[in-house]
C-alpha cells in the first residue's frame, strides 16, 4: 500500500493535467453543487457573528501576515489576534471546509468505510472548518447528520468561532486544549487521550507541517495506538508530511492524485 501511495504521489504532475475519474465524474458533479448549496445555507449563520462591526481590509492584511507565518511554522498562540482569526475566516474558511467535504465524498465513492453517526475530532482544528466539511460530507452521504463534533487546538483563542459553529448547527461542539509537539500523554493532552479510543474520525488539516521539526511524530505514534479498529484518521498537508504520517504509521492508506489529503484507517 506505501508503494503504491509513493506511485499515486509520484504521477501527481500528471494527474493536475488531466481530470480525475473520482473528481470529475457525474456524481462528483453532483456531490459538489449539493455541498455548495449546503455552505451556502449554513455560512451566514456562523459567519455573521464573526464578522460583525469588523474591518475588511484590516482583517485581511493581518490574515495574510498569519498564513505568511503559519507556513513557515512560525506561529505562535499570541498570533491568533481576532483580527487575525478574522482574517483566516474570511481567506481560508470556505475553501478547507469544501476541500473536506470533497475528499471525504471522494473517498466514500471510491467505497473507503465511512459509517454514519460518527464522532469526529479535528486536533489542530482551528475555527472548526473541518468539522463542517465532514458535516456537509455526511449530509449528503448519508441524507443525515449524526455525527458528533469536537475541536481541539493549542491556541485557545479559536474558543468563540468554534461556538458559533456550534451555534450555527444548532449542537454541542466540545473545543478543548492539545499539543501536538507533545506526546498524546503529556498533561496539555489529557482530553484528547481520554477521547481518542472512542473516536472514529480524527482530523489533522494543515496543522502537522506547523509543528517545527516534525515533533508531531511521538502524538501521532501514541494517537495511532490509542485509536480503536477501523478509526480513520485523515492528515490534508503537504506532501512531504503525509507521506512521513503514511510512513510512520504503516496503515492502509487511500489518497487521490493531484489532490491533497490522505485516509489512513486502523487495521484490525
Ligand atoms: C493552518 S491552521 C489549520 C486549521 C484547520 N485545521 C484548517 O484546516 O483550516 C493550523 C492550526 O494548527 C494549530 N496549531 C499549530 N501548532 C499547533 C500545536 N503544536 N498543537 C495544536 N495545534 C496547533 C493552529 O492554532 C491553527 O489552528
Amino acid at each position: 500500500m506505501r508503494r503504491m501511495l509513493a506511485l499515486l504521489l509520484l504521477c501527481n504532475a500528471h494527474a493536475l493535467r488531466t481530470p480525475h475519474p473520482l473528481l470529475s465524474s457525474a456524481a462528483a458533479h453532483t456531490y459538489r453543487a449539493d455541498a455548495g448549496r449546503e455552505f451556502a445555507r449554513i455560512a451566514p449563520h456562523i459567519k455573521t457573528s464573526l464578522l460583525e462591526n469588523s474591518n475588511k481590509t484590516q482583517d485581511l492584511a493581518a490574515g495574510k501576515a498569519l498564513l505568511k507565518k503559519m507556513d513557515r511554522a512560525a506561529q505562535t498562540p499570541a498570533d491568533l489576534t481576532a483580527v487575525a482569526r478574522r482574517g483566516y475566516i474570511r481567506t481560508v474558511y470556505d475553501d478547507r471546509a469544501f476541500q473536506v467535504a470533497e475528499m471525504f465524498g471522494a473517498a466514500h465513492r471510491a467505497g473507503v468505510k465511512l459509517a454514519r453517526g460518527a464522532r469526529v475530532a479535528s486536533l489542530g482544528g482551528g475555527p472548526g472548518c473541518c468539522v463542517l466539511g465532514y458535516r456537509v460530507f455526511e449530509r449528503i452521504a448519508f441524507g443525515s447528520a449524526t455525527s458528533r463534533l469536537w475541536v481541539y487546538d493549542y491556541a485557545d483563542a479559536w474558543r468563540d468561532d468554534v461556538a458559533a459553529l456550534a451555534r450555527a448547527l444548532d449542537e454541542p461542539i466540545p473545543f478543548g486544549a492539545c499539543d501536538l509537539a507533545r506526546g498524546l500523554h503529556a498533561p496539555e493532552n489529557d482530553e484528547v487521550r481520554a477521547l481518542a479510543p472512542t473516536l472514529d474520525v480524527v482530523l489533522l488539516s494543515r496543522t502537522l507541517s506547523e509543528v517545527p521539526d516534525r515533533g508531531w511524530t511521538p502524538f501521532l505514534r501514541e494517537l495511532w495506538a490509542t485509536l480503536k479498529s477501523g478509526a480513520v484518521v485523515f492528515v490534508k498537508d503537504e506532501q512531504d508530511v503525509e507521506a512521513e504520517a503514511v510512513d510512520l504509521l504503516g496503515g492502509d492508506a487511500w489518497s487521490v492524485p493531484g489532490v491533497r489529503g490522505v485516509f489512513l484507517r486502523h487495521g484490525e
